[in-house]
C-alpha cells in the first residue's frame, strides 16, 4: 500500500531529527495556554477539509483512518476531538511545549505544511466519528469514580466528559483508559508541560486508587450517538 511505505520512508528519516529536538531534554514547564505563532494562526484560518484528508493520511498511520488510536493506549483515539484543542496540541508538540517523541518528526512543517495545514487537519479529526468500543478500566469502583468526577472534573471536561471548545477544555468521553491513564499521570507529575495548573491543582491529593475510579468512569462516558460510529466502522475515505 502506497500509505505504508511513504509512512516507512518517512520514519526511517525522522529518527535523526527526533533525537536531536529532545536530546536537549527540556525542563521548564511551559505556560499552560500562551497562545500565539502557529496557534493563534491556524486559529484565525478557514479550513479546507479535502487538505485536511491529505494531511491526515500521515496521521492514520498511528491514529489509524478512523481516528481511534489503539485499546492499548498506545495511540490516542483523535475522532471527534474539539478542533481548537487539536489545533492547540499540535501546535504545542511542534514548539516543543509537550513532548511526544514518536509522533514529533511526523507533525513538524515539512512533513505536512504550516498553520493551514493545522487547520484543516484539526477541521478533518472533528468530523470522525468516535469509537464505540474504547478500551475500558476494571470496572470495580465506579460509584467512587462518578463521585470524584462530578466534584472535580465537570467544571472543567462537562457532565459528559465533552469538554468545551472554545476554552479549549479536551473532549475526553470515550477515550481509551490506558491513554487517559499516562496522560494523567503525567499532568499531575508535571511531566506533560502543556498542563492546565488549574487542573494539576484540584488533583493533587488523588491517591492511586482515586485516580483509577475517576479514569475508569470516565472511559465509559459515552458521546453522543450522532457522533459514534457504529462497531466496526472503516473510514471510507480510506477505500
Ligand atoms: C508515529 C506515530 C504518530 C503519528 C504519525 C501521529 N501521531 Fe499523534 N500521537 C502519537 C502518540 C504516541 C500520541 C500520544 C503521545 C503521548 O502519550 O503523550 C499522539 C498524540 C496526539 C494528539 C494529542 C491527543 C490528546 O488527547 O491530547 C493529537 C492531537 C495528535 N496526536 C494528532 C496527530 C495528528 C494531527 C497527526 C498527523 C499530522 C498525528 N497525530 C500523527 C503518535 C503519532
Ligand atoms: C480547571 C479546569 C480543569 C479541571 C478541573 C480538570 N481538567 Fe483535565 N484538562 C484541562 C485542560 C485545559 C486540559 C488540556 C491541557 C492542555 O492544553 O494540554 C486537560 C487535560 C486532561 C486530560 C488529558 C486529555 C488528553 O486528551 O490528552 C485528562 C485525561 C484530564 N484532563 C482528565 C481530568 C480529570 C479526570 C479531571 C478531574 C479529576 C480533570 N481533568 C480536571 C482542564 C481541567
Amino acid at each position: 500500500m502506497k500509505r505504508t511505505t511513504t509512512f516507512a520512508i518517512a520514519l526511517a528519516g525522522a529518527i535523526a531529527v527526533s533525537a536531536a529536538a529532545f536530546a536537549a531534554g527540556g525542563e521548564k514547564p511551559a505556560d499552560w495556554n500562551v497562545g500565539g505563532g502557529e496557534q493563534d494562526e491556524a486559529l484565525n484560518l478557514t479550513p479546507d477539509l479535502e487538505n485536511g484528508l491529505e494531511v491526515y493520511e500521515v496521521c492514520a498511520a498511528c491514529h489509524l483512518p478512523e481516528g481511534w488510536g489503539s485499546r492499548d493506549g498506545t495511540f490516542p483515539q483523535i475522532a471527534g476531538q474539539h478542533p481548537k484543542v487539536t489545533i492547540k496540541q499540535l501546535a504545542d508538540i511542534r514548539a516543543l511545549n509537550r513532548d511526544n517523541p514518536t509522533m514529533y518528526p511526523f507533525a513538524l512543517e515539512r512533513e505536512i505544511g504550516g498553520a493551514q495545514s493545522i487547520a484543516d487537519v484539526a477541521a478533518y479529526i472533528q468530523t470522525l466519528k468516535m469509537n464505540p468500543e474504547p478500551g475500558l478500566g476494571a470496572g470495580d469502583d465506579l460509584e467512587h469514580g462518578a463521585q470524584l468526577y462530578k466534584d472535580n472534573c465537570v467544571r472543567c471536561h462537562g457532565e459528559n466528559g465533552e469538554g468545551d471548545n472554545d476554552k479549549f477544555y479536551p473532549r475526553i468521553q470515550g477515550q481509551h483508559y490506558e491513554y487517559l491513564l499516562r496522560q494523567y499521570v503525567w499532568i499531575k507529575e508535571g511531566k506533560r508541560r502543556n498542563a492546565n495548573p488549574e487542573m494539576v491543582e484540584q488533583i493533587k491529593f488523588f491517591t492511586d486508587k482515586d485516580t483509577t475510579a475517576v479514569l475508569d468512569y470516565v472511559s465509559r462516558l459515552k458521546p453522543p450517538a450522532e457522533d459514534t460510529a457504529p462497531p466496526g466502522w472503516l473510514n471510507p475515505d480510506f477505500e
